[in-house]
């Protein structure tokens, strides 16, 4: 069987927790495209040229725990607007979302440019002020020391960056399910999202 489910949004909306809930619900494989291009941008960091690092990037590379810093988020954003890396990323996405048995793939242009056959797409979405909140408690809760103020302008940042790049920039595909999760707990979110691509799956 081959099921995929796109999940797109802007940072830290909740794609990641939902992706993960729905990919377990559904029992399929997922893959957080956000590390391919975290993976290139720590290259990037270390001295590499972004091409190359794309070009010869091996699954070792994935590792999120040193991944998720705001340093690699912005390197991760500057690197995804580089046709080239783009490209270089394609062939192991679609492999992954074609895997038999069903796969969930995270990022910002899955339904748009990745898969845009996708039997599901979900475009999950909140403010950038409680986006902002909600990834500063998380880093305070990490022992961080930033302010939110900081958190919100690197949020704002990244979304400009994201959406007004020449190639596949952020933006709901026409079909789309639009999920907002400004006034949601996690627990409604993943309801709604797990709601949505069942009614697409007896559809
Ligand atoms: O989802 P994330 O925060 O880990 O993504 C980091 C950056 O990578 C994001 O700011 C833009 C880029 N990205 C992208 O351009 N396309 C994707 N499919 C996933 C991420």
């Amino acid at each position: 069987m081959r099921f995929t489910i796109a999940i797109d949004g802007p940072a830290a909306a909740g794609k990641g927790t939902i992706s993960k809930a729905v990919a377990q619900h559904f029992g399929f494989a997922h893959l957080d495209t956000g590390l391919l291009y975290r993976a290139v941008g720590a290259q990037m960091l270390a001295g590499v040229a972004p091409i190359e690092a794309a070009q010869t990037l091996q699954a070792d590379a994935l590792d999120p725990a040193k991944l998720r810093t705001a340093d690699v988020a912005q390197a991760a954003s500057k690197v995804a607007a580089i046709p080239e890396v783009r490209a270089a990323l394609v062939d192991f996405q679609r492999a992954f979302a074609s895997r038999a048995g069903g796969a969930v793939l995270d990022g910002r242009d899955i339904g748009t440019v990745i898969c845009p056959e996708a039997e599901a797409k979900l475009f999950v979405t909140a403010t950038p002020e409680v986006r902002a909140t909600r990834r500063h408690l998380e880093l305070v809760a990490g022992g961080s020391s930033t302010d939110y103020a900081t958190v919100l302008a690197d949020v704002k940042e990244r979304d400009a960056r994201d959406m007004n790049r020449a190639d596949a920039p952020l933006r709901p595909a026409s079909d789309a399910h639009i999920l907002d999760t400004s006034q949601l707990s996690i627990a409604q979110a993943i309801a709604q999202a797990i709601a949505a691509i069942t009614s697409k799956q007896k559809g």
